[in-house]
């Protein structure tokens, strides 16, 4: 894909160590932003940031557990002392299901994930705003908020209902910041992948894996015929969405999904 202009905006991407906030962040500075590449593992976060430099892009990486309200107020200070303003936000971070029955499932677990994948888009939206608006004006297209949901904040998955009721929550709190944000000229949308192969599918296969030998290997190869397509996406195809809704290009689109999964949901 062409690489969208991006030149002289500042982007701020969270869980963007690894996987898919990995790919988000080199596409952005590939276009010419500069990022601020944050994660909870810090130590992933700079080793990020530092690949991007080495690949003559600007960034720098910092440590942010996006369910810590005082650790965004930092990381809006850490990214106007940084690059002097923010343009882009992408709310990226999240963990995966427990793939636990629900009777099963603990209050503790279920507010850690919702925690994660819900509180951490709405604190990264509140605590980014007042930055976004301050130049909003100077693009075409305002400054921008992508929200990283899923295919299952459209459908449920067996043992996901955290991880579900997180992904339709964030789903609708961007229609609603949408509105909200519309006359700031701050564009917010959702942004929705198929199952992409990352750590975090990874990982929750050999979560299922360990529940129940043999259900992680029969829910890859089940994943992979539900995606009309013939593959699992790779953290670049949704990069590619992320980078054409916070450029100009979608200069008159917020609030609705874009969904990049292979064609997972038309079935
Ligand atoms: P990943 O596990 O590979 O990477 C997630 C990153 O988020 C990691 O670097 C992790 O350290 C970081 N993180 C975890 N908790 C955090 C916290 N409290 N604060 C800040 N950073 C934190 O995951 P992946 O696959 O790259 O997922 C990225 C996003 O895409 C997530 O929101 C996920 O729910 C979503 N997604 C992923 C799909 C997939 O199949 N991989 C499918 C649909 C959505």
């Amino acid at each position: 894909m062409a690489e969208p202009d991006l030149r002289g905006r500042v982007a701020l991407v969270t869980g963007a160590a690894r996987g898919i906030g990995a790919a988000i962040a080199r596409r952005l500075a590939a276009g010419g932003a500069s990022v601020l590449v944050t994660d909870i593992e810090e130590e992933g976060a700079r080793t990020s940031a530092a690949e991007i430099v080495e690949g003559g892009g600007e960034a720098a990486g910092l440590g942010l557990d996006v369910a810590d309200e005082a650790a965004w107020a930092k990381a809006m200070n850490a990214v106007v002392e940084r690059f002097g303003a923010l343009d882009v936000l992408v709310n990226n971070a999240g963990v995966a299901s427990s793939a636990r029955p629900l009777e099963t499932l603990s209050l503790a677990s279920w507010r850690r994930l919702t925690s994660i994948n819900l509180d951490g888009v709405f604190l990264g939206t509140k605590h980014a705003i007042p930055r976004l608006a301050e130049r909003a004006g100077r693009w075409h297209g305002g400054a921008a908020i992508v929200n990283v949901s899923s295919v299952m904040g459209f459908v449920g998955g067996r043992h996901a209902a955290a991880y579900c009721a997180s992904k339709g929550g964030v789903r609708l709190f961007t229609k609603a910041a949408a509105l909200e944000l519309a006359p700031k000229h701050i564009r917010v949308n959702s942004v929705h992948p198929g199952f992409i192969d990352t750590p975090l599918f990874r990982a929750g296969v050999a979560r299922m894996e360990a529940a129940e030998p043999g259900s992680g290997e029969r829910f890859r190869s089940a994943v992979i015929n539900r995606h009309p397509l013939g593959r699992r996406g790779a953290p670049d195809d949704i990069a590619d969405g992320v980078a054409y809704r916070v450029s100009d290009a979608a200069a008159f689109v917020t609030g609705p999904e874009l969904v990049v999964d292979g064609g997972y949901l038309a079935q």
